[in-house]
């Protein structure tokens, strides 16, 4: 007879490492607090050393390895987890929320603009999972969460370089998860809507957050924390029957169509 092993729903990180990209800001750095909270090693990689430093201070209680690194150098990336595992051990966890944006019309954007969002956002995300899974297929246990967005999943102005990284990104997880499976490695990407960060408020002029809203059936930007948790509860032991998913956390904008505004002014 099976025995059964009694499923613990306590989110609980203790004994695992995590390496954050991007962990300087925004989601990034809202991963690496909540997963420190729940008792993980943190490793924070980002090119912003200033913010790395300012983040790392604030995550009390915890010792979080801090790594400068360009997630477009291969190099970089491979240094990175290199570090990670002389300095923990090991690398349990991946979250890659290093990235960068630019609203752009397709007519108008220039092969530099393009080649940039390419190289930080898809071939990053490329040159950092890849760097973490060979490490992790050596424990035969791994998660790893890469951000897209919903731009990868749907059209909109000025999305034409963002969007097809992050539609890139999606196609790579995918492929991930298959290929990474037998290695006890799941692989999932979020696709965030509009969540206030740092990047957004680079991005989204007011003229676009008018328009963003009303195609939002929360009728709200998303806050870092409630996209965090998401990629925490995808980096957790007891998601590991998830993988090759794309988690929209969008406010319902994935699954919008035209709205009647009832009840709101
Ligand atoms: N905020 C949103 O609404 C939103 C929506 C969809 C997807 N996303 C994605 O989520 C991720 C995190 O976004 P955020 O809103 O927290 O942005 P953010 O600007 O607050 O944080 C991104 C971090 O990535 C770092 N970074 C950028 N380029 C890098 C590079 N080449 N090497 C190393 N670090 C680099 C930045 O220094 C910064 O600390 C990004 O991939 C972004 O595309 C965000």
């Amino acid at each position: 007879m099976n025995s059964i092993k009694p499923f613990d729903p306590q989110l609980k990180f203790e004994g695992r490492v995590a390496l954050i990209t991007g962990g300087a800001s925004g989601i990034g750095f809202a991963v690496a607090r909540q997963l420190s909270e729940l008792g993980a090693s943190i490793a924070i990689a980002d090119r912003n050393a200033d913010g790395m430093e300012h983040a790392a201070a604030q995550l009390e209680g915890t010792d979080p390895l801090t790594i400068d690194v360009d997630v477009a150098n291969p190099h970089d990336a491979a240094e990175m987890v290199s570090k990670v595992v002389v300095h923990f051990g090991k690398l349990d966890v991946l979250i890659h929320s290093a990235g960068v944006g630019i609203e752009r019309g397709f007519l108008e954007t220039t092969p530099e603009e393009w080649q940039r969002l390419i190289d930080i956002d898809l071939s990053g995300t490329f040159y950092c999972a890849q760097a973490a899974a060979r490490h992790m297929v050596e424990n035969s246990y791994g998660r790893i969460v890469n951000l897209s967005s919903t731009a990868g999943l749907r059209g909109g102005t000025g999305r034409a370089a963002y969007g097809a990284a992050k539609g890139g990104v999606i196609a790579l997880t995918r492929v991930m998860a298959v290929e990474l499976a037998p290695f006890g490695i799941t692989a999932n990407a979020l696709a965030p809507g509009a969540i206030e960060t740092e990047l957004v408020a680079r991005m989204h002029s007011e003229e676009t957050r008018r328009v963003y809203r009303a195609g939002i059936p929360l009728d709200r930007y998303g806050t870092p924390d409630e996209t965090a948790f998401t990629a925490v509860f995808l980096a957790s032991e007891q998601a590991g029957y998830v993988t090759g998913h794309v988690l929209g956390v969008d406010g319902g904008f994935l699954a919008a169509g035209v709205m009647h505004r009832q009840g709101r002014s």
